[in-house]
């Protein structure tokens, strides 16, 4: 019997196949409970001396372990080769791709845009490093306006007046100087601030700029467009109201709210219990400013109206921290998969 043993161990362990049909095939020589040479060998233990049970077991479970490492290393090295050699198994499931999904930003952004395409307005942009002139000068900023402190914006130079746009109503500028009336604009853009970030601020953020100038454009073409756009974006039963308020560039300005889609008006936590939320800023364009880009102010009027984008995804989808936006946590991104645009 022992030597029966050794012979095995000596047979199992100089064992190599090529192919999975030879591998299989020791295994049942092998394995096999039925008539296996391990299952012969333990039914054959009852039958040895006391006196050398000890080392027969031994022996046995020695065997036993040689072949299951066998089978296991053969099969492993045979799957190494057919990845390596390209015969691949055409049969086996293929993994799925991991598609990945657009940026909140990106699909708010798209949905705004999309709005305005079908009102005739066309998208243009313009360059995130400007001048004095077109953030501030051309849009009838005073010299004294706080927003030209170096505490709001990003200086790029000392002592020159390149920096970084604070708003993207720069754009309307650099359409005015390239395009003649009727305009019909939709800019969208990256805008920085010398802000501390936090939850509720960041230095860079996103905006939508309008500008609409044509003979005849009046303050109800105005509401009726954000009103357009409030039902597109919000739904059908969204209402707006307007706000007195002050831009340097608009005269009259206001400022704009959706009722909340939330509480539907009813008053929540996300509109404070006031049933509105602020979504942008808007108004007839100030004369001096379409003077101030060689527009006949006596023949043309106009509207324009700006809004964070950031802002009205949160309210879309409820993201209550800004910094979010901003840290690619792909475990954030994935919640958007399912939001095509
Ligand atoms: N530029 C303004 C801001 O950044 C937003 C804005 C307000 C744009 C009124 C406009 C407007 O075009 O008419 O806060």
């Amino acid at each position: 019997m022992q030597e029966l043993t050794k012979k095995l161990i000596a047979e199992a362990e100089s064992f190599t196949a090529n192919t999975l049909e030879q591998i299989e095939e020791f295994k049942i020589r092998f394995t096999s409970k039925k008539n296996g040479e391990l299952t012969k060998l333990f039914n054959e233990f009852k039958n040895v001396p006391v006196d050398q049970k000890k080392e027969f077991g031994q022996q046995i479970n020695k065997l036993k372990e040689i072949v299951n490492e066998k089978i296991n290393t053969l099969k492993e090295a045979l799957e190494d080769q057919n990845t390596e050699t390209g015969k691949l198994d055409l049969s086996a499931p293929a993994d799925s791709n991991t598609i990945g999904s657009r940026h909140p930003i990106s699909i708010v952004r798209n949905q705004i845009l999309d709005i305005f395409k079908r009102l005739g307005f066309v998208v243009s942009e313009g360059p995130e490093i400007e001048d004095d002139w077109h953030v501030f000068s051309a849009l009838n900023f005073p010299d004294e306006h706080p927003a030209r402190d170096m505490q709001d914006t990003f200086f790029l130079e000392r002592n020159t007046d390149v920096l970084l746009r604070t708003h993207t109503s720069s754009i309307q500028i650099r359409v005015m100087e390239n395009q003649k009336p009727p305009i019909r604009t939709i800019n969208p853009g990256r805008v920085f601030r010398n802000e501390a970030i936090s939850a509720r601020a960041h230095c860079i953020f996103h905006q939508i700029e309008g500008l609409y100038i044509d003979e005849n454009v009046s303050f109800a073409d105005l509401k009726q467009t954000l009103l357009y756009f409030a039902q597109e974006f919000f739904g059908a039963d969204a209402k707006i109201r307007l706000r007195p308020s002050y831009f340097p560039f608009t005269e009259p300005s206001a400022e704009v709210d959706v009722s909340c889609s939330l509480c539907g008006g009813k008053g929540c936590k996300v509109c404070k219990g006031t049933g509105w939320l602020e979504i942008l800023g808007c108004g007839m364009v100030d004369p001096n400013v379409l003077e101030a880009n060689g527009i006949d102010s006596k023949k043309y009027t106009g509207f324009a109206f700006g809004m964070g984008i950031e802002r009205i995804t949160m309210l879309k989808f409820g993201v209550n921290d800004l910094r979010l936006y901003f840290e690619n946590d792909v475990r954030f991104l994935k919640q958007f998969k399912s939001v095509i645009q």
